[in-house]
């Protein structure tokens, strides 16, 4: 029997009425129960986030900083608990868990870093027209005020630091609503927090279920929207709320390209190793897990048998044993879609190459060829373990091909040659192209976000705080000494 856990609420610990059990999705035990606050609760989080917006925004650089120092280095001294946290109410396996771990202390490192640089202004002299004579613009950027950040289940860590870290960067109060199935972190994430000198109301950790969202999403106090989880509820948020600046991080079937010039046995190995471990890392639950493989012709043949030798590398099971690679998917439902969409690719006529069993909320990693493109599971986010693989005649192709998606996130091109590593870049209509690599890098400090149905707006600690500020421009007059 576990105790039940409180929320945060303008930075203490309260409970309300209701309770919400977190089960694990590897064997089904309650890992923890969480306490849901009341509508009269949530309001008052509001109601104080919107309270200490101003005192926030004027508090010293050096106040913030050494707050997101202080969870920095916390999260670094008990990242093994946390990881295990994570692996018990998300099912990941522990070597990606741990991964996470070590990322969020980056991100929250550089949002840290940012801190101490950010919102010095810019001058720019303004004589450069006779009109502007004596007149310089000093410009600021300032915070629209109170964050929502609304976080997804499959970094429960990684993507909460993702709004908390930049919010309190830039001095912008937070609420965090993290997902009904992963609440547990971010309620340890608000632990750390609670041990800072930040003013009461600066951030809260509401375990809100989703279907009382609307209401906190339309509140008017809260004009900055950052979310990332579907396209289905990221636009219905959009268009919920017009006026609000609503970023949104969202799905993608990530595509590697193996081009013709990468084709010694080294390069195909690479390709493939990579291929097999991020199509199938956390069970595929990342936005830019390798979904499609498109491979030129000339090298296609070849690369086949060592991708499906990768993927049957993966050792599946117990996402706390050490050695495990792929664990569960995050419910048996989301297990049981996937196999939905597999099974409505091989009536079509796909070929299975390996897996396509499920076991609970297990799904076995997945290698499917010749699959149509209308189906889901060339047109949808599979967010699961689950790789097709394509032919392409030529670099061209391949890029129509990655481009032939109503999503954008990142793209992988396998290539030595700089030149088409540029055109990819120029033609590809993704966020973010990986040249060498799969499309699953993603470093925390570099833009990430995507085009098309995968959102808008960018994360990456500094791109971030640009996203939860405005330019502010100020005139000087008369200045005889400019
Ligand atoms: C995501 O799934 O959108 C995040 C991927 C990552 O942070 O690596």
């Amino acid at each position: 029997m576990t105790s039940t856990q409180a929320f945060w609420l303008a930075g203490r610990q309260e409970t309300g009425e209701d309770t919400l059990d977190v089960t694990s999705p590897w064997d089904g035990r309650t890992v923890g129960t969480v306490s849901i606050p009341t509508d009269a609760q949530i309001e008052e989080a509001v109601a104080a986030a919107h309270a200490v917006k101003d005192e926030l925004a004027a508090t010293p650089a050096h106040v913030r900083a050494a707050a997101l120092d202080h969870v920095t280095r916390q999260i670094a001294a008990r990242a093994e608990e946390i990881a295990r946290l994570i692996s018990a109410e998300n099912g990941k396996p522990m070597k990606w868990a741990r991964g996470e771990v070590g990322r969020a202390v980056s991100t929250f490192r550089f949002a840290t870093e940012e801190t101490r640089r950010w919102g010095g202004g810019e001058g720019q002299r303004l004589d450069t027209d006779p009109g502007g004579t004596g007149r310089l613009a000093f410009s600021r950027r300032f915070p629209y005020g109170p964050v929502l950040g609304i976080a997804p289940f499959n970094f429960p860590l990684n993507l909460c630091a993702h709004k908390v870290a930049p919010a309190l960067a830039v001095g912008a109060p937070i609420i965090l609503k993290p997902a009904p199935a992963t609440p547990l972190t971010a309620l340890l994430l608000g632990e750390l927090l609670s041990e800072t000198d930040l003013p009461a109301g600066s951030w809260s950790v509401l375990t809100v279920p989703n279907d009382r969202m609307p209401d906190l999403t339309e509140d008017d106090r809260l004009p900055i929207i950052s979310f990332t989880g579907s396209d289905r509820v990221g636009y219905a948020i959009q268009e919920a709320v017009p006026g609000k600046r609503v970023t949104l991080e969202l799905g993608g079937n990530g595509a590697a390209v193996v081009l013709g010039d990468y084709a010694s046995e080294a390069d195909l190995d690479h390709a493939a190793q990579r291929i097999g471990a991020f199509a199938n890392y956390q069970a595929g639950q990342s936005c830019i897990s390798v979904q499609r493989v498109i491979a030129d012709a000339s090298v296609y043949e070849r690369l086949v048998p060592k991708v499906v030798a990768a993927v049957e590398a993966q050792v599946n099971g117990d996402p706390s044993d050490d050695a495990t690679d792929v664990g569960p998917m995050v419910s048996e439902d989301a297990a049981k879609r996937l196999e939905s969409w597999v099974d409505e690719a091989v009536g079509a006529g796909a070929r299975l190459l390996t897996g396509g069993k499920r076991d609970g909320a297990s799904y076995a990693p997945t290698v499917l060829t010749d699959v149509p493109t209308d189906v889901k599971i060339s047109c949808e986010e599979a967010f699961g373990p689950v790789v097709t693989l394509q032919r392409a005649d030529g670099e061209e192709a391949a890029f129509a091909a990655v481009n032939d998606s109503k999503y954008g996130l990142q793209a992988g091109v396998f290539t030595h040659d700089v030149q088409s590593a540029f055109r990819a870049q120029r033609k590809l209509e993704v966020g973010g192209v990986i040249v060498g690599d799969v499309p699953s890098y993603r470093a925390d400090q570099m833009p990430y976000g995507g085009v098309k149905r995968s959102g808008v707006g960018r994360e990456g600690v500094r791109y971030a705080m640009q996203d939860y500020t405005y330019e502010k421009v100020m005139v000087f007059t008369g200045l005889d000494a400019l």
